[in-house]
């Protein structure tokens, strides 16, 4: 049987990759997107498609109990959204900075909750945030406050997820997908998405339980929290 991927987020950028390569490589992709018009290309690029806004528990919950009875061998959360860029001290739009926290930290734990039964239930049990390396709290160099706390927060979800999830055998991690040109990373970005992508998926296809709770740059090499 062929193992089974569900990328969380993947209506374009680096989720909609993910749903290309994996499908490549022989996977059964599920993927979601929150408006069912950008469904044509997820089911393009492979992908079974299902609608989710992970803000919004109702709809996280549905896609729990649609997805009860798969067996999800691998659980990738990639939505994500950079607001706050041009952040200064003094100036701090509070309501923003919820959203980002909503969206980008809480969301994910909420995913999770909805759809850890079905990673249970996987060969290979695992759980892969997409945080970012500007999450780091070693390296940060500053700027964009709200986007760097928001990733150092879900950092920490998937930290202590480890410890909680590990005595149910279930591998979690983070991953900075390195500087991509997306819509969110920017024309003049580092790489494409099929470089960040191709290195993820070597990544996610190698997890061991000896991974749990460790942050992977795309590359394969771990960054400091
Ligand atoms: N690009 C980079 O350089 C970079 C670097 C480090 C980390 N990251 C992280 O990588 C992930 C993907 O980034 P990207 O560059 O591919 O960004 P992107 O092109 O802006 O795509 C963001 C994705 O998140 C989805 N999304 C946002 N809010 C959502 C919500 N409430 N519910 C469901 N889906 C939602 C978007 O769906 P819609 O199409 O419906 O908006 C879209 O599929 C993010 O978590 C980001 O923080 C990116």
């Amino acid at each position: 049987m062929k193992p089974v991927i569900l990328i969380v987020g993947a209506s374009r950028g680096i989720g909609l990759e993910y749903v290309r390569q994996f499908s490549a490589a022989g996977w059964r992709v599920l993927a979601t997107v929150r408006d069912m018009a950008k469904g044509a290309a997820v089911s393009k690029a492979g992908g079974e498609v299902y609608l989710c806004d992970v803000n919004d528990a109702a709809s996280v919950a549905r896609l729990g109990k649609g997805l009860a009875k798969e067996a999800i061998d691998v659980l990738v959360v990639n939505a994500g959204i950079y607001t706050g860029r041009d952040w200064k001290l003094g100036s701090t739009d509070f309501a923003a900075f919820e959203e980002i926290l909503r969206t980008n930290t809480l969301a994910p734990l909420r995913v999770v909750e909805a759809l850890v039964d079905s990673v249970a239930k996987g060969n290979r049990k695992a759980i892969v945030f997409t945080s970012s390396r500007m999450g780091s709290n070693a390296q940060t160099n500053g700027g964009s406050m709200p986007y760097r706390v928001s990733k150092a927060a879900l950092n920490s979800v998937a930290k202590n997820l480890s410890v909680e999830l590990a005595g149910r055998g279930i591998t979690t991690i983070t991953t900075h997908p390195g500087w991509v040109r997306t819509d969110m990373g920017g024309a003049g970005a580092a790489i494409d998405v099929s470089e960040s992508v191709g290195g993820l998926r070597k990544v996610i296809e190698r997890l061991t339980p000896a991974d749990n709770g460790r942050f992977f740059n795309y590359d394969g090499s771990e960054l400091p929290w």
